[in-house]
């Protein structure tokens, strides 16, 4: 089974236990600062999991695209990826274990779907701990569908655990699914959980049945939800019996290319066969970010700043396979072919993909340059030294600010009779990644989104905002990304110029005025379609006949949105823009605050 047809099974599978599909979202998660991209196909749903009702009911199905990328230097390996689409199930207040679990081992074993025979299936159960149970339940019913005892093995919190850690909200124990692949055991105590290879994760079945509380004890919820995640690329690898994700379609035919390039094959050298990896997995998951709903460009922050590490690394490999010149541009129309049909954007946006690409790829050349200059400039006064070493966080400066892979440090300090520090430059690494990673991405395991009032209420101004902005600006306003912190909202639309003082301090205006007529917020249900005849703004695709919330603001505003917002607007605060700036090409950015 390919992964197109796995996409539709599933889908087709959950609907006929009365799923509704719905569509997936951006990978830039909306008014969510805890985290830069969407790591998982519930994280768009999370206000439905905190108790929104949904539009399209209590039992939703759908494939997302998510980027997952705290772990960018463990690439290469057989099974990481930086992108991989999840399938999803939920139960909001409907069906708990004993159906979910049902559907899931019906789903992987019944010949009329993925048919995996039941002995290459193992699954995982929360052990319990000192505060919430063992999740024997869990266990007792896959054991009734005839899972064997041996093949269900309790793992601890950290494994099998999925909630907010220190923090409060709803959690609860997960069930992992495993698909031996026939390896032979690494040791006697090798089990689904061990990394050595012989079981490969597919599938998670989360059942947020708990809450926990601001004294760190866990209530049961009364409305319990189900949140299911299946890997499509570690899916298809265990259908088609392969070792690897690598060696599915998603990514032989960009490996022929790379092979092409490089004049490498894959799978002769251990060597270059990270490098391909790192290569093949690279770009697909930086067309995905150029190819966004949202726009994104390379750049010192943010996911554009992952945006450009991705960029550079997949180059450097690239130049150690001995590929000559840029050549990131010409892998894209692989990649597109590969998901065009599921995911129709990447097609309109394939030339400005390829573009962005190109760019970064000269900037990256010219900052390689300007790197080999500066070391240049290091030797006359490392040469007064003692020793002929290059200090590690030299080494790492080079790294960071040039982008200068220590390989390359090494070799030119070599041809001068230098070696480099690399344990200093691996401990200024670790520092700098610590940093990077508490500071910039938290998985989604770190914690539940932030529903204060403040950022309610900054979500609301957000809608006024955009319907200000085009009242004054023009109706070639359109919303390309929003950020909402308790601080500040961040606001990104299309205009082709700067905004004048004038322009601003009239928006500012319009937008208080319709906070201090103190409008009621209402929401309705209905389709997509129905929304843009009732004049609703919405930018963005779905499913025809997809049962969409509108809010409205008095009779300011209309717009599509999955909530939460105020009641009213009287108490919101006053408006106020603090920036207004370049975002990219033909996009501005505003940041505003309600004081
Ligand atoms: N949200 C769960 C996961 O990503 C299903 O594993």
């Amino acid at each position: 089974m390919k992964a197109h047809e796995l996409r539709n099974t599933y889908i087709e599978f959950f609907v006929s236990k009365d799923h509704t599909q719905i569509s997936g979202h951006s990978l830039i998660p909306e008014n969510d600062p805890t985290v830069l991209f969407t790591t998982a196909g519930m994280h768009p749903l999370v206000p439905y999991i905190l108790g929104e009702s949904h539009p399209a009911g209590n039992r939703l199905v759908n494939f997302q695209k998510c980027i997952r990328t705290g772990d960018i230097d463990a690439v290469g390996d057989a099974s990481h990826l930086t992108f991989f689409e999840m399938l999803g199930n939920w139960s909001l207040g409907d069906y708990f274990k004993e159906d979910a679990i049902r559907m899931s081992f019906e789903f992987l074993t019944s010949p009329k779907w993925l048919g995996f025979d039941v002995s290459r299936l193992s699954v995982t159960v929360f052990a319990g701990d000192d505060e919430v149970p063992r999740d024997e339940e869990s266990a007792r019913i896959w054991n009734s569908l005839g899972i064997p005892a041996e093949r269900i093995f309790y793992l601890p919190r950290k494994d099998n655990w999925w909630g907010p850690a220190g923090e409060t909200g709803p959690c609860g124990p997960d069930s992992e699914m495993f698909i031996d692949t026939g390896k032979p055991a690494c040791s006697t105590s090798c089990a689904p959980g061990c990394h050595c290879g012989k079981y490969f994760e597919i599938w998670n079945d989360v059942f947020m049945q708990y809450k926990k509380t601001s004294d760190g004890s866990y209530e049961k919820l009364e409305r319990t939800c189900v949140d299911t995640g299946m890997g499509i690329e570690r899916t298809i690898a265990m259908l088609q019996h392969k070792g690897s994700v690598y060696e599915t379609e998603l990514f032989a035919p960009v490996i022929k290319m790379i092979e092409g390039l490089s004049g490498a094959s894959y799978g002769a050298d251990e060597s270059s066969d990270v490098s391909i990896r790192i290569i093949a997995d690279h770009i697909r998951t930086s067309v995905f970010i150029l190819g966004d709903e949202q726009s994104v460009s390379p750049s010192n922050l943010g996911q554009g700043y992952i945006l450009r590490r991705l960029i550079r690394r997949a180059v450097r490999h690239g130049k150690k396979l001995g590929i000559e010149g840029a050549f990131l541009s010409s892998l894209v129309d692989t990649v597109v072919d590969q998901y065009q049909q599921a995911y129709p954007m990447l097609l309109e946006k394939v030339s400005e993909i390829k573009e962005e690409l190109q760019a970064e790829e000269d900037r990256f050349s010219t900052a390689l340059l300007k790197g080999e200059h500066e070391f240049e400039k290091l030797i006359p006064n490392l040469l007064k030294g003692p020793q002929r070493v290059i200090p590690g966080r030299i080494a790492f400066r080079l790294y960071d600010t040039y982008g200068f892979p220590l390989e390359l440090t090494e070799e030119l300090a070599a041809e001068r009779g230098f070696t480099v520090d690399r344990a200093g430059f691996e401990k200024a690494f670790e520092k700098h990644q610590e940093a990077s990673r508490a500071g910039a991405e938290k998985t989604f395991k770190g914690g539940l989104a932030d529903h204060s009032e403040m950022t309610t209420a900054l979500h609301t101004a957000t809608h006024l905002l955009h319907k200000a902005l085009r009242d004054v600006l023009g109706d070639h306003v359109q919303q390309k990304g929003s950020n909402i912190t308790v601080d500040r909202l961040r606001f990104d639309f299309t205009h082709p110029v700067k905004m004048t003082a004038q322009e601003i301090a009239r928006v500012e205006q319009i937008v208080n005025e319709q906070i201090e007529r103190d409008l009621p917020v209402t929401m309705e249900v209905m389709t997509l379609e129905e929304a843009r005849e009732a004049g609703a703004l919405a930018f963005f695709d779905s499913k025809y006949g997809e049962q969409v919330k509108v809010y409205s603001v008095g009779d300011f505003s209309k717009e599509v949105c999955g909530g939460p917002h105020v009641t009213r607007t009287g108490t919101m605060g006053r408006f106020k823009i603090k920036k207004e700036q370049s975002s990219s090409a033909g996009v501005r950015r505003i940041k505003a605050v309600l004081a």
